[in-house]
């Protein structure tokens, strides 16, 4: 352990090590004709690796094409989507990161206008969308969204075969972290949460019924993805709801993650049900990364309103979580990291391209 501050300490997930503790969090870019990775992606994802994060995250990314928010989502549901995705990990690890995907099922969130359209909710089919959106229950998430249909045993067993076999394509594809998406309110969490799930069958009704699909799908990854990789589950700590899924469960959750095998969870909030009022504020979600890793003993990220270098390095320091992922900042700042280095004494290494800008530390300069 050197005396570099904690935001600058190795992270190490069976043979995978960051060389810092900072993630790009995933965020959709809404960007792809059928799923395809293509320029854009390369050039925003890229642009994060010369900035200096350890970690650098995919989009959510569909297993299956209906498992889309939008019809402009990443998808690695066939072997096709591999070429451009390879691209992409090639230059993140060429730079010094860990390339990461977020494996997705947007369940009754799919098939839905991207953030900029001019409408709202549901699409159509003879506008890109789907007739089929699938859910525990079917219960829709809203009323302009699609009323899904409940998931019979040939559609879990289609779910479970999609996260397995996106796992295959994503190592094929050079991504040294997977991500499980079972946050947010899209498929895997609409499992969890009694708001969303009234199943009646082996799959609703008490907890461990209603975690049993996250955990088959664990599985199923842990089969497809080797075992010198890390696996990493990001969840909704709380769905902010009455009667909702909680804190409590989260925990209970992570254990049984731990058990599994899974090396990290990630801890965000939110998104299952509209309308509820989140009290947000800086690092808001840092008290259920450091309550699952304290009673879960397994390692945690933090996510939400994690902005200023400081503030990251007291989280980590304060072993509220193991890694930050920051999703807006990076937008705003693309090289947030190589400043936060500056900021915190840490000394980096900077592209060489870009040495020429790279500031000094103020002990550095005293020498010279
Ligand atoms: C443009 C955008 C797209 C996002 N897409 C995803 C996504 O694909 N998967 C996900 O888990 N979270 C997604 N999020 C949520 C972020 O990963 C993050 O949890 C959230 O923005 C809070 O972090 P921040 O305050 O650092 O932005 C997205 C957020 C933004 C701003």
């Amino acid at each position: 352990m050197s005396d570099a501050p904690a935001l600058f300490q190795p992270l190490k997930l069976r043979d995978v090590t960051l060389k810092n503790r900072v993630g790009v969090s995933p965020m959709c870019q809404y960007s792809s004709r059928d799923g395809f990775a293509d320029d854009w992606h390369l050039v925003h994802l890229g642009q994060f690796a010369l900035g200096g994060a350890g970690l650098v995250m995919t989009e959510a990314t569909a297993v299956l094409p209906e498992g889309r928010i939008s019809p402009q989502d990443l998808g690695i549901w066939s072997d096709a989507h591999v070429a451009e995705l390879r691209r992409i990990t090639g230059f993140i690890r060429a730079h010094g990161a860990v390339a990461g995907i977020q494996l997705a099922h947007a369940g009754r969130k799919a098939s839905t206008y991207r953030p900029w359209a001019e409408e709202h909710g549901r699409v159509p089919p003879d506008e890109g969308g789907w007739e089929e959106v699938w859910a525990p229950s079917a219960l829709p998430f809203a009323e302009d969204y699609p009323r899904p249909r409940a998931l019979d045993e040939a559609g879990l067993e289609r779910v479970r075969t999609g996260f397995r076999e996106a796992t295959v394509r994503a190592r094929d594809a050079g991504f040294r972290m997977v991500e499980l998406h079972a946050a947010h309110g899209y498929l895997l969490h609409e499992f969890l949460s009694p708001l969303s799930n009234r199943r009646e069958d082996r799959y609703g009704g008490s907890f461990e019924n209603r975690v049993r699909l996250l955990l088959e799908v664990v599985d199923a990854v842990r089969y497809a993805w080797p075992d010198e990789l890390p696996i990493l589950v990001r969840i909704s700590a709380t769905d902010w709801a009455e009667g909702g899924w909680d804190a409590d469960q989260s925990v209970e959750l992570a254990r049984l993650l731990e058990e599994r095998d899974v090396d990290l969870v990630d801890c965000s909030s939110g998104g299952l049900v509209p309308g509820v009022t989140i009290a947000t504020g800086p690092g808001y979600q840092v008290p259920f990364s450091w309550r699952i890793r304290k009673e879960a003993g397994i390692p945690t990220a933090s996510v939400g309103m994690i902005t200023e270098p400081k503030q990251a390095e007291a989280i980590v320091a304060e072993k509220k979580a193991d890694l930050v992922f920051l999703a807006r900042e990076h937008l705003r700042h693309p090289h947030w990291t190589l400043q936060a280095a500056h900021e915190l004494g840490a000394e980096v290494a900077w592209p060489p391209q870009y040495a020429r800008a790279k500031r000094r530390h103020a002990r550095a300069k005293r020498r010279r």
